[in-house]
């Protein structure tokens, strides 16, 4: 680093150097093109259009430090799609799921290293379909362990087609759904809490428990729209429990939201969660809010997928694109359908397997 500057004074021309290296066009023929050629009398015009062809560089720059200034230039920048397929599949196993790649390589969350993850992103831009990736990458791997509650404030659309999985315990899908299964989870965690204090067990991988229990709410931001205010403080304050002492005993967090302002994470959720995956933003305050910097604002327009996936470092990533086909090809297996009887009365702790427990059923019925 020359003596008296820093990264940032690098890093804040980022534009300057990516405009500099692509300021001008690179002579390219394409191969392919020579099969499209129609063999008539604008043959010499086509040959000659093939053979001049010009394209805008497209380089794309990466900087760090570490001790050193390290620059890092690309011919072309990051993908704009990675399709979810079987082969991304098998890359990753146990409690681990893709987060996409960057310009060098592929990216994974381990819910076992970082057991809370935050989504944010403005509409449109990918947070879904992230959350599908994920529940469907975790059913696939750890059908046998992993367990669900999936609150889906936008109405229950997109986790519906979970629904049936032996492994999604409640889909909710409005506040008093939301109240109610957090409610459960709340008397299942302390319950579990008192076991474990009993045992001298510290923590689950301790106790030999192979079950994670994953809670993942779709726009969380709908809390702050509960009518009740109880229900709105509730709700909050059960899910920074699940935050502030889940994750020893196994439960886990994926909590995602279109408008991250600071009252919309409950408090505790923020403070132990130190994984974020972050779309585009409307503005830096944002981006403040989720990231504790200035970025996401600044990633690309109309640019589904692209993110940045903050852990001890910011990266930027491509995220893969999960089709509802794929997943249903891979969540078929895992669906059972009970009878309505069935569906009362059942523990959600232990591996055993065990009658769904249903929440909406519960509570439309009492
Ligand atoms: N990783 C991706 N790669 C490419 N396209 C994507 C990706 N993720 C999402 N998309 C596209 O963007 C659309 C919207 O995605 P999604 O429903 O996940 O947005 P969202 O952030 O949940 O929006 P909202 O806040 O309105 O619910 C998808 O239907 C898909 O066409
Ligand atoms: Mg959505």
């Amino acid at each position: 680093m020359p003596l008296g500057l820093e990264l940032s004074d690098f890093t804040d021309r980022y534009g300057k150097f990516k405009d500099g290296l692509n300021n001008r066009s690179a002579h390219r023929i394409n191969l392919k093109d020579f099969l499209r050629l129609k063999l008539d009398r604008s043959l010499p015009k086509q040959l000659r259009k093939i053979i001049n062809n010009r394209e805008q560089l497209r380089k794309e720059i990466e900087m760090e430090y570490d001790g050193m200034l390290i620059i890092r230039v690309y011919d072309k920048g990051l993908r704009t799609d990675l399709p979810y397929t079987d082969e991304l599949l098998a890359k990753v196993s146990n409690w681990v799921i893709p987060i996409g790649v960057t310009l060098r390589e592929f990216i994974r969350h381990d819910f076992e290293k970082l057991q809370m993850l935050v989504v944010a992103g403005m509409t449109r831009y990918g947070k879904t379909v992230f959350l599908k990736n994920a529940i469907t990458t975790l059913i696939h791997n750890e059908p046998d362990n992993v367990k669900f509650t999936l609150i889906d404030l936008k109405g229950g659309l997109a986790f519906n087609r979970f629904a049936n999985c032996k492994q999604v315990n409640t889909v909710a899908k409005n506040a008093d759904e939301a109240l109610l299964a957090l409610e459960a989870l709340h008397v299942e965690m302390e319950e579990r809490q008192a076991l474990f204090l009993s045992k001298g067990w510290e923590d689950i991988g301790e106790a030999g428990w192979k079950e994670r229990h994953f809670i993942v709410v779709d726009e969380g931001a709908e809390i702050m729209g509960f009518e009740s205010k109880e229900a709105r403080e509730r709700c909050m304050y059960l899910l920074g429990e699940v935050a502030r002492i889940g994750a020893g005993m196994g439960f886990r967090l994926i909590f995602a939201t279109q408008y991250p302002t600071a009252d919309v994470f409950p408090r505790q959720v923020k403070a132990n969660t130190s994984a974020a995956l972050c779309f585009k933003l409307k503005n830096s305050t944002q981006s403040m809010v989720v990231l504790d910097r200035k970025g996401a604002e600044s990633l690309p327009v109309k640019l589904p997928g692209r993110a940045i996936y903050q852990t001890d470092c910011d990266l930027i990533v491509q995220t893969p694109y999960i089709t509802n086909d794929f997943i249903d090809t891979k969540i078929t297996p895992h669906i059972t359908i009970r009878a309505r009887s069935e569906e009362h009365g059942a523990s959600s702790r232990g591996n055993e397997e065990k009658p769904r427990r249903s929440y909406t059923t519960v509570f439309e019925e009492t």
